[in-house]
């Protein structure tokens, strides 16, 4: 795998991935994407993989989509584009996503760190959807998540001027988690990732699939949605174990049954 993505781990159940362009500020290229949705895909199906983490530089997380790339794409070119499927991949990815944000996250950046669950920011972390500077719109979530992460004035407010927040305003905005030292970020969120990487993965996996159906169902269905995979709980030997070790007073040995 060309190393524009690096790759470590799984270590203690999860792997972390750094986006690596510095050259371009971690601009996402077809082939970052490619490789990103091919690592996701690996991760995926290895069962020692718990969870991931993914990050880019101090400098930034990643400053959008290729600009030189979209320049090269007409409208045909647009409607096949590649780009679709990989961001349809990470969308899609059922293990427990956790973003570590230094930087600029703009753009496709700003999108990207939005596909994540849990989302941790260094103290100079910009998040902003500038397309609008470039006679464009964001392509990839930057109207949809956002809206739904920060409200719709916020939204509207990024999107329409193309000005990014910074991590204070994001995380009063709700759109990270917590803020920390740049340089504290990728630990903070690996301690996220290992200490849900200890836990039931069916559990985590319905847990995740069901709070993400609270942004795009009505509640009725979420709570019906939330019931089911509840539900479906019950027939795991990890539901077993863990209910066990807390009546024998003992650490659970989850194993994924
Ligand atoms: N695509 C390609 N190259 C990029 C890039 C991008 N999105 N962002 C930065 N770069 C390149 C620059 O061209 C520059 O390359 P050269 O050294 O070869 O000139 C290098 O990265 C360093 O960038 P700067 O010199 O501009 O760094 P800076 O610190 O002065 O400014 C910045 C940083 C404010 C982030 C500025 O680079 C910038 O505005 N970048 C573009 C941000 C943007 O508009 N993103 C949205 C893209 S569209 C999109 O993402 C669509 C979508 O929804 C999917």
């Amino acid at each position: 795998m060309p190393n524009n993505l690096l790759i470590e781990g799984p270590e203690q159940g999860v792997q972390v991935f750094t986006l690596n362009r510095p050259e371009a500020l971690n601009a996402l290229n077809t082939e970052l994407l490619a490789n990103l949705s091919r690592a996701l895909d690996d991760a995926e199906a290895n069962p020692d993989v718990r969870a991931v983490v993914i990050t880019g530089s101090q400098k930034a997380f990643a400053a959008g989509a290729d600009i030189n790339e979209m320049a090269a794409r007409n409208l045909v070119g647009i409607l096949e584009d590649p780009r679709v499927a990989h961001w349809e991949r990470i969308a899609r990815f059922t293990k427990p996503l956790i973003a570590a944000v230094n930087g600029f996250a703009l753009g496709g950046g700003c999108e990207l760190a939005m596909h994540a669950d849990i989302l941790i920011a260094g103290e100079n972390a910009r998040f902003g959807q500038p397309e609008i500077n470039l006679g464009i719109m964001p392509g990839a979530g930057g109207t949809q998540r956002l809206a739904r992460k920060v409200g719709e004035s916020l939204a509207m407010r990024m999107a329409l001027t193309g000005e990014p927040i910074d991590a204070r305003r994001a995380l009063d905005a709700g759109l990270v988690s917590e803020i920390c030292q740049p340089e504290l970020t990728v630990e903070k969120a690996t301690g996220i990732a290992r200490t849900i990487a200890r836990k039931a993965p069916i559990a985590v996996r319905l847990t995740k699939e069901s709070v993400r159906k609270a942004s795009d169902m009505s509640l009725a269905d979420g709570l019906r949605f939330e019931r089911h995979a509840f539900t479906i709980l019950a027939g795991t030997a990890d539901r077993q174990e863990g209910l066990d070790a807390f009546l024998e007073k003992r650490k659970p040995q989850f194993t994924g049954r």
